[in-house]
């Protein structure tokens, strides 16, 4: 098939200069990182996505939300050829006779975009690839040409480089269609291997709708400056992809540009953190900002049938995790819940329901997962994709078999969304199955232990993977009771027929006789039964008691847990760790210790020239774009810097503190329960400026005087609470505090504790019958 450009090119020529317009602060530099070439290694070039559609800049192939193939353990992001893949031929790194050196390329993370530019004397080239942001089943090339010094014609080679050898479809024969004149190609096909055959009955239909690409794009002796837009769309069904060009192409530039950049900026609105007088500092901000949001949908997209909904979060986003093996294979782990997510609740809530309601949307694959290990309720899988049943692979089964922490980790994201939300119709709709049949997992998984008359969680691993199959870790059996709780509360709430009274109680029992080991004499929490002090291990797991879990102890422990631990962990760890370190220094008024751990969280893992977080520090190679590592920082700003904690019944902003090297540290958005304010932290205090006034019942002290809570107010001072006013009682019911390590015969509104104790006993006589009989 021969490509026929120019008749219809004409018609996607937009005429220049209504595109000055909605970039007033992408002036600020701090937005775009540069380079000249050559570009470096694919693992460390940018990812460009908008919530749908995902890839990495100049990379040959795109993922969609969602769309998975192999089966189990090798469910991996399907790779579809990127016919959106344009590049100028004079600057692609694939062209045989080199890169000119008059091209350089640049990331604009305020507009979303990737620029490639190519300016000589005569001529500049300015090339621009994205996903839009609004109608985000699209892929934008946009191609200026501008006259400068030249008289002739201008000419610029185009290449379109999609990936073609990889095996994770069936394709059909592409067919074409002409629309407006202009050829398009449309090539559909179908994922080659289910992930789990028993629930997922057929593959992904994708289809990749594109215009012919010209090999040449040019402009005559009398014309300045021209522009030529290209646009690919991914999507489910081939009507959608022909619908979804008719529209983008029936936009002016102009047009497609506002709607581009009203998300845009929507986005940066929220997630646009900002620290004066520390540019470098600044930058990796911004860059963790924008590499975490990009994985995120907008606020408002173009609708397109047949799509899925929001598929979560994975650790190096979705633009990667194509390969078996390798970045995580796009799957969903703790990081999301335990890393990315709180800074999203507590800037962005809309997106942070969405990424709750992954795990509502695949609570059958948890379902599932329960009943394979004999367990009662929804036990969510280690790793998670499209049908939410466990796809660990095969290499790695101890962090499947042990680290049962992901499903109270996942029901703590919950149940902080509903501390910041008060969102009861959501609790209704989708929190109370969640907790209630995840608090079922836990009363199977605990048992009693008759010498110290408490529960015990055996066999578990905390988020410290060098120590698999242990005992009462700490971490797991706090995250376990907050489970329980939440599932006691839920289900009273709901009035849930499964989780009634009777066993409501027995929640209540087991999450207040769960293990909580304390080690008097040193004054601290020993990791899990008979860790001795001294022992190295991976990464934060007890800290981590201080901060997200907000464990109530003495500040002695919280002291003795920071010390004991951090001189043990692994100095190769994630970055993660160092953020909760800085977070737990903060809290505790370290203000140097954390600064060193501060730097230590970040400036290793950055990788030139776009700022792409690694895995791995030092320059270790490993999973590029760790948005879990960027998750993990951005809290160590919002929780730790600017000191912001969020309980039951209000958030609290106390011990704010500036950033190492800097004059101020901005929020623009802070959400809470409707509230929406900017904080700013200084060297003198902070500053809370409201926006949006938010629910009714809440109150707002400013250094323990009562402020109004009102549009364009400002209040300055050093602590600042919004509280509720309401008593905690939601129709009759009430969310008890996380008390856990409290004796079955202490308990004093405890039910008969011999009833589960009988029930085991008389499972042990059963079995061991049953044992008898076969
Ligand atoms: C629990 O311990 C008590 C006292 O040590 C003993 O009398 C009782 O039989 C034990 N129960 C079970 C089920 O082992
Ligand atoms: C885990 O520990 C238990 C003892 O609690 C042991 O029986 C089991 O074999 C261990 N499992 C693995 C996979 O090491
Ligand atoms: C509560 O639920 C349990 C388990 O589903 C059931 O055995 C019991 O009879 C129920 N009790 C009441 C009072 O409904
Ligand atoms: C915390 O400190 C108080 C007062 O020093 C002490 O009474 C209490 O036992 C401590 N709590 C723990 C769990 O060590
Ligand atoms: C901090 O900000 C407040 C206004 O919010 C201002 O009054 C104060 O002077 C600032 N302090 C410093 C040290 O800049």
């Amino acid at each position: 098939m021969t490509v026929r450009p120019t008749v219809a090119l004409s018609l996607l020529v937009v005429v220049l200069g209504a595109f000055a317009s909605a970039q007033s602060d992408t002036d600020d530099g701090n937005y775009r990182f540069q380079t000249r070439p050559p570009l470096p290694d694919a693992s460390v070039m940018p990812t460009l996505a908008n919530g749908n559609i995902g890839f990495v800049a100049y990379g040959e192939y795109v993922h969609l939300n969602g769309v998975y193939n192999g089966l189990r353990g090798k469910s991996h992001r399907a790779r579809i050829p990127n016919y959106g893949n344009i590049q100028l031929t004079a600057c692609s790194p694939s062209s045989p006779g080199g890169v000119a050196d008059t091209c350089t390329y640049q990331l604009n993370m305020r507009t979303g975009k990737f620029v490639t530019v190519e300016e000589t004397g005569d001529y500049r080239l300015v090339h621009e690839m994205y996903p839009h942001r609004y109608y985000d089943t699209v892929l934008v090339n946009r191609i200026r040409i501008q006259r400068l010094g030249s008289t002739n014609t201008i000419t610029a080679r185009l290449s379109q480089i999609p990936g073609l050898q990889a095996a994770d479809f069936t394709w059909q024969p592409s067919t074409e269609f002409v629309m407006w004149g202009q050829l398009y190609k449309s090539q559909c096909g179908v994922t080659v291997q289910v992930e789990e055959p028993t629930v997922q009955a057929f593959g992904h239909n994708v289809c990749v709708t594109y215009p012919a690409i010209p090999e040449t794009v040019q402009i005559e002796p009398d014309t300045m400056a021209r522009e030529f837009l290209f646009f690919t769309a991914f999507t489910m069904t081939e009507e959608d992809g022909r619908r979804q060009l008719e529209v983008v192409t029936g936009l002016t530039g102009a047009q497609e540009e506002t709607l581009h950049m009203r998300e845009m900026d929507r986005l940066w609105e929220r997630y646009g953190i900002s620290v004066e007088r520390n540019d470098e500092l600044d930058r990796v901000i911004k860059a963790s900002a924008f590499y975490l949001f990009s994985s995120l949908p907008a606020h408002q997209v173009a609708t397109s049938s047949g799509r899925y909904p929001f598929y979560g979060l994975a650790p190096a986003g979705l633009g990667r995790g194509g390969i078996e093996e390798q970045e995580y294979q796009g799957h969903s782990f703790w990081d999301t819940e335990i890393w990315m997510y709180p800074s999203i609740l507590l800037m962005d809530p809309i997106n942070a329901a969405k990424v709750l309601s992954y795990r509502t949307t695949v609570i059958g694959g948890a379902r599932m997962n329960a009943m394979k290990h004999g367990f009662e309720g929804i036990q969510f899988p280690w790793e998670s994709a499209f049908t939410g049943t466990e796809v660990t692979p095969d290499c790695c089964p101890e962090v499947a078999d042990f680290q049962h922490h992901i499903t109270a980790d996942i029901v703590f994201a919950a149940r902080q969304y509903f501390y910041a939300t008060g969102n009861t119709d959501w609790l209704k709709s989708h929190g109370c199955r969640l907790a209630a049949d995840s608090s079922l997992f836990w009363l199977s998984r605990a048992s009693y232990n008759n010498a110290t008359d408490l529960y015990d969680i055996h066999n578990a691993m905390g988020p410290d993977e060098d120590h698999p199959n242990v005992s009462n870790n700490a971490f797991t059996n706090v995250m376990a009771a907050h489970n329980l709780f939440f599932g006691e509360f839920a289900s009273c709430y709901c009035r849930d027929q499964t989780v009634n009274e009777t066993v409501r109680r027995e929640l209540l029992q087991v999450a207040r006789g769960l293990t909580l080991l304390y080690d008097a004499a040193g004054d601290f929490h020993p990791q899990f039964e008979g860790y001795q002090p001294g022992t190295p291990i991976k990464q934060a797991d007890t800290v981590l008691l201080i901060y997200p879990l907000q464990h109530p102890m003495n500040v002695s422990t919280k002291a003795n847990n920071l010390r004991q631990y951090s001189q043990v962990t692994r100095e190769n760890g994630p970055a993660m760790t160092w953020a909760i370190h800085t977070i737990g220094h903060l809290e505790l008024g370290e203000v140097q210790q954390a600064a060193t751990m501060f730097d230590k969280s970040y400036r290793q893992y950055l990788r030139a020239p776009f700022n792409v977080w690694s895995e791995n520090g030092n320059n270790e190679p490993g999973a590029g774009n760790f948005i879990t590592g960027a998750g993990g920082f951005l809290q160590s700003l919002i929780n730790g810097y600017a000191g912001v904690r969020l309980h039951q019944d209000r958030l609290e902003i106390k011990n704010a503190r500036l950033p190492p090297d800097t004059r101020s540290l901005h929020l623009p958005t802070v959400e809470y329960r409707g509230v929406l304010f900017a904080l700013t932290v200084n060297e003198t205090g902070i500053k809370v400026a409201i926006r949006v006034e938010g629910q009714p019942d809440l109150k707002l002290t400013v250094d323990g005087t009562e402020r109004r809570i009102c549009k364009d107010c400002e209040y300055e001072g050093t602590t600042a609470i919004i509280q509720q006013t309401k008593d905690q009682i939601f129709e009759g019911c009430r969310l008890r505090p996380t008390t856990l390590g409290v004796k079955v015969a202490d308990q004093t509104d405890a039910a008969p504790a011999l009833r589960t104790t009988a029930l085991a006993f008389l499972s042990v006589i059963i079995c061991s019958l049953l044992s008898k009989m076969f």
